[in-house]
């Protein structure tokens, strides 16, 4: 074998298996760039159209509502009820800020479900302090249907 025909083969061997894998990254992109589509224009939720400083507060009151059901959680499991009860109020349900938070937006079905899950969350709370472990629970998940349901039905 001269040495020019011994390189092109070893080309082509080693091209192949580059080629192919090229391939799949180039179908993996595409993939991608469906899904991000699909993230941000076409997934059927109502988008808010809130601005880049609207959003930004939005996602860190989500965090924190997030972290109360986490508290909530752990404190049932503790049989911490009287603190588990404040949190629920406190970090979920119609305070006056929440109230001020959620008049800040101009779509008036998200406004309502807003209070509809503040107001479940004051329900919770009420719920925690007869300090039954499983009416708590079944009225934690009437409130996470709430974040359920919104979560489904909007977007920023
Ligand atoms: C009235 C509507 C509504 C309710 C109720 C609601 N959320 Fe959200 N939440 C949103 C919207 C809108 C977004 C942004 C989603 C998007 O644009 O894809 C969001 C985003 C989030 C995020 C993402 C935060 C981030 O930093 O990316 C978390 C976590 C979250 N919510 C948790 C919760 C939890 C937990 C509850 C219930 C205890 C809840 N949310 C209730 C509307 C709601």
């Amino acid at each position: 074998m001269n040495r020019n025909l011994l390189a092109t083969c070893i080309l082509f061997f080693v091209g192949m298996p580059l080629g192919s894998f090229a391939g799949s990254q180039e179908q993996e992109m595409s993939q991608m760039m469906h899904h991000s589509m699909m993230d941000h224009a076409d997934d059927g939720r109502i988008s808010l159209g809130l601005s880049a400083k609207m959003k930004r507060h939005q996602l860190a009151n989500m965090r924190s509502h997030l972290e109360a059901i986490q508290g909530i959680v752990g404190l049932i499991g503790k049989g911490d009820f009287d603190t588990a009860s404040e949190l629920a109020h406190n970090r979920l349900g119609l305070t006056e800020d929440m109230q001020k938070m959620c008049n800040m937006f101009e779509n008036e079905n998200f406004r309502n479900l807003g209070l509809q899950f503040h107001k479940s969350a004051d329900h919770l709370a009420e719920v925690l302090k007869t300090k039954d472990a499983n009416q708590s629970l079944q009225a934690l998940s009437e409130t996470m249907g709430y974040c359920v349901q919104c979560h489904a039905t909007f977007r920023q």
